[in-house]
């Protein structure tokens, strides 16, 4: 091994392609990052899916709803534990997306707040936040793909705002 010249270098890196060695980096990145070497690729998914649905949830709702999701008070209601949460959770995707207003009851105790929507958000950063929250607070250990989050975030806006208030709050 010690005979290896930099022109047989050279002529080895010449044969390898560019996306060949981006992909063999991003492995190795990855791999270093999550000490994940027992883990079947469906498992690593799985992590990078919940990790960044952590880093959204805590950016965009743990203000309010809290890092543990317990809520504050009577000012926010709880996503943990949250019976309303519990019966809606098909139409979590729309709440996040469009946000709520109005009167509602969370575990027995009435809100009537505002809550922001999130209409930039895509289906990727939604794929995201619906895997952390579902298994955070449903016990779900399943990715939601891409292509759930996209037909859920086109059906939030095909609905009218007074539609969604009258779905969501069946
Ligand atoms: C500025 C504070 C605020 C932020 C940020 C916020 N919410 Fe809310 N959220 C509220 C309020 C207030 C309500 C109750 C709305 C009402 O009274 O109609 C609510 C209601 C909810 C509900 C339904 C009631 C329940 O607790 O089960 C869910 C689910 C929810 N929010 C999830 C989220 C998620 C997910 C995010 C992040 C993308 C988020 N919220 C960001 C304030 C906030």
């Amino acid at each position: 091994m010690a005979r290896i010249s930099i022109r047989n270098l050279l002529l080895l890196r010449m044969t390898l392609n560019r996306s060949f060695i981006a992909f063999i980096s991003i492995n190795l990145i990855i791999l270093a990052n999550c000490s994940c070497n027992n883990l079947s690729e469906k498992e690593i998914v799985y992590r990078q899916s919940f990790e960044s649905g952590k880093a959204l949830y805590n950016e965009r709702c743990a203000n309010c709803h809290k890092q543990n999701g317990e809520g504050l008070g009577a000012l926010y209601p709880p996503v943990r534990n949250s019976d309303y949460l519990n019966a809606h959770w098909k139409q979590l995707p729309c709440i996040i997306y469009r946000g709520l207003k109005g009167p509602m009851n969370v575990n027995g105790v009435n809100f009537d707040w505002e809550m922001p929507g999130n209409k930039t958000m895509d289906e990727i950063q939604m794929s995201a936040l619906l895997t952390y929250m579902q298994d955070r607070w449903r016990g779900l250990n399943t990715v939601v793909s891409y292509e759930e989050a996209r037909k859920d975030i086109n059906e939030c806006e095909d609905s009218g705002v007074r539609n969604q208030k009258s779905g969501v709050r069946r």
